[in-house]
């Protein structure tokens, strides 16, 4: 089985630093591990391994500030993060991830959707988890094959503390049931725990955040999920 494994570079790197990162990650041996980096917009690059943190929801016009499909294809970008929890902080609403998400998909990208509760969610336990993982998938189309979910608790982004594997294991099996699809998991992922958390049958990939920022770091966890990549074959 292929097993994703994504960096998610938010507002750091430059695209110099982008170009070295790239160059060297080209070189590593992925096995059947897909690799893709999320590098600022500043610092798109024409790769195959390079994906879109963002995109606006039409070809081209008047939206300033914004990178629409016109300049995305210029680089050949095919993968985008849809719905990440601070790009929601930031104001997106449900409707307006439904339309980017129908948006990209209709243009043949490979749209990874972001969900994932927040503290004060998760502490109600799990129940109000399922319904708020559920309410965040509504209207998005669950059964398009490019569609993606990444499972990423918003409590667990950018800190020490990660969920427990039980806990990843079950919100992924309640995921899959309700979607037919298998997690992407996100929020505090590093080398001494990618293993464990790519083992886990209903994960097919992780999404690094902070721990990817360093290339060595990265290219272990790469080296980690093919040697998973190859057992769960
Ligand atoms: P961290 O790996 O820094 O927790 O970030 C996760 C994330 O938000 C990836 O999109």
């Amino acid at each position: 089985m292929k097993v994703k494994v994504l960096a998610n570079f938010k507002m750091n790197k430059t695209r110099k630093e982008t170009k070295e990162y790239l160059e060297k990650l080209e070189k590593v041996d992925k096995g059947r591990v897909e690799v893709t980096i999320f590098p600022p917009m500043s610092a798109l690059l024409p790769s195959p391994l390079v994906g879109a943190q963002n995109g606006y929801p039409a070809e081209k016009g008047a939206f300033t500030g914004e990178v629409g499909l016109e300049q995305l294809r210029e680089f050949g970008i095919d993968k985008i993060l849809i719905g990440h929890s601070e790009r929601r902080q930031l104001g997106e609403t449900p409707q307006f991830l439904r339309e980017k998400s129908s948006f990209y998909l209709e243009n043949g990208f490979q749209v990874f959707f972001c969900i994932g509760e927040p503290m004060e969610v998760h502490q109600q336990g799990k129940e109000a988890i399922g319904a708020y993982l559920l309410s965040q998938l509504e209207g998005i189309d669950l059964s398009h094959p490019n569609l993606h979910i990444a499972y990423e608790p918003v409590w667990a982004i950018g800190q020490k503390v990660t969920p427990s594997l039980e806990m990843i294991e079950n919100i992924g099996h309640f995921i899959e049931k309700n979607t037919q699809k298998p997690i992407l998991y996100g929020g505090g992922v590093k080398k001494d725990n990618v293993q464990e958390i790519l083992e886990l049958s209903p994960v097919e990939g992780v999404l690094v955040g902070s721990a990817s920022l360093d290339f060595d770091h990265f290219a272990q966890i790469i080296q980690i999920a093919k040697s998973v990549a190859e057992r769960k074959q």
